[in-house]
């Protein structure tokens, strides 16, 4: 999909020039694989603190994808990081970010008003031909579309993290652009999402180590449920089942969990904070 997502056309738009919108650790990884694809590509966030985070944090991802790629041929690797660093230039003004821009992928907090209250300010300062999609983890994408004048030119989408090693992208059409994103062959056009939250924070017994041990044993899982919880963070994963809480209330899946509550009012997220389920240094 990376690939396909690189040199697709869509209805004769030729991806060049892309703009990502929150340069948080999805929007980072999303501007490095787009930057490594050759895109032109523009990264906004509110501070220029918060974008030269990004950046570094591109780079020493670049520098361990090199690390492999190019281990025979470490000068090659330096020039490729360099081409890739050329390729994204930061800014914290949406608006001048998206004049010449042929996507749009909206990567910030996980909250619908906020997502739409900047769908709609791009959609005045976007051309007519740029395409708007978002990384949500959970909101349907229909409801962002709608706060914008181009719904047929909305679509979702949905990287997973880390973004640089993982392989899917979830490609989400609404009823008006299913048609138009097969053009970009994906291998998944679904009406929601699939991700399923790790329900163990709430319901499993035994310690945290021993649940997350037992799945990547027993069940193969790269990370177990609180260590990926904590990769993931936990602010967001609080965000995607308040949402998903509010649509079906008295689902059990969804129940509030103490622990998780607390630990983000905490200001404990996880990996980004350094502290969430476990601690990092
Ligand atoms: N950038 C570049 N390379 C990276 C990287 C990154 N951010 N992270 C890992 N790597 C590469 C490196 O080559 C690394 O080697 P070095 O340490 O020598 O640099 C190699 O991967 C191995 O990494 P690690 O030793 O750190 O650990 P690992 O073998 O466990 O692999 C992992 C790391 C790929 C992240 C693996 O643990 C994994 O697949 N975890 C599960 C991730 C997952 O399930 N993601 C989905 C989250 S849910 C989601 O995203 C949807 C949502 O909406 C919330
Ligand atoms: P994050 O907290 O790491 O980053 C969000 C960034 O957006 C922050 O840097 C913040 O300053 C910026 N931001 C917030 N509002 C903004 C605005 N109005 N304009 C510009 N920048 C703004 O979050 P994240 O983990 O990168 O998640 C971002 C989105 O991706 C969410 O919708 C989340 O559900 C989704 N997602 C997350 C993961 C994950 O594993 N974390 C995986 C897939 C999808």
């Amino acid at each position: 999909i990376q690939r396909s997502f690189s040199s697709s056309v869509v209805r004769n738009v030729v991806i060049k020039n892309v703009t990502i919108i929150g340069g948080g650790q999805m929007g980072a990884g999303i501007a490095q694989v787009a930057a490594s694809t050759g895109h032109s590509v523009t990264l906004v966030d509110m501070t220029d603190d918060i974008l030269k985070k990004a950046m570094k944090g591109i780079q020493s991802s670049l520098r361990r994808v090199v690390k492999k790629k190019f281990s025979d041929d470490p000068e090659s690797g330096d020039d490729f990081i360099q081409k890739v660093m050329q390729n994204v230039s930061t800014n914290t003004n949406p608006a001048a970010a998206v004049t010449s821009s042929d996507l749009v992928v909206e990567a910030i907090v996980e909250n619908m008003k906020i997502k739409q209250d900047l769908f709609g300010f791009l959609d005045k300062m976007a051309p007519e031909h740029t395409i708007f999609a978002s990384n949500t983890s959970s909101l349907p994408i229909s409801d962002m579309a709608s706060a914008t004048s181009r719904p047929d030119r909305c679509g979702g989408l949905h990287f997973f993290n880390p973004v640089p090693m993982m392989k899917l992208v979830e490609v989400v059409a609404t009823s008006s652009t299913r048609g138009r994103f097969r053009s970009l062959n994906p291998c998944l056009v679904c009406p929601g999402h699939t991700w399923v939250h790790q329900r163990c924070v709430s319901v499993c017994h035994g310690s945290k180590e021993d649940i997350d041990i037992g799945m990547k044993l027993g069940a193969g899982y790269p990370m177990g449920p609180f260590e990926l919880s904590d990769y993931v963070g936990l602010d967001t994963i609080k965000f995607i089942t308040d949402g998903w809480r509010e649509k079906e209330p008295d689902n059990p899946l969804f129940a509030p969990s103490d622990l998780l509550n607390k630990l983000v009012s905490e200001g404990k997220l996880g990996k980004k904070s350094l502290q969430g389920f476990y601690k990092y240094s």
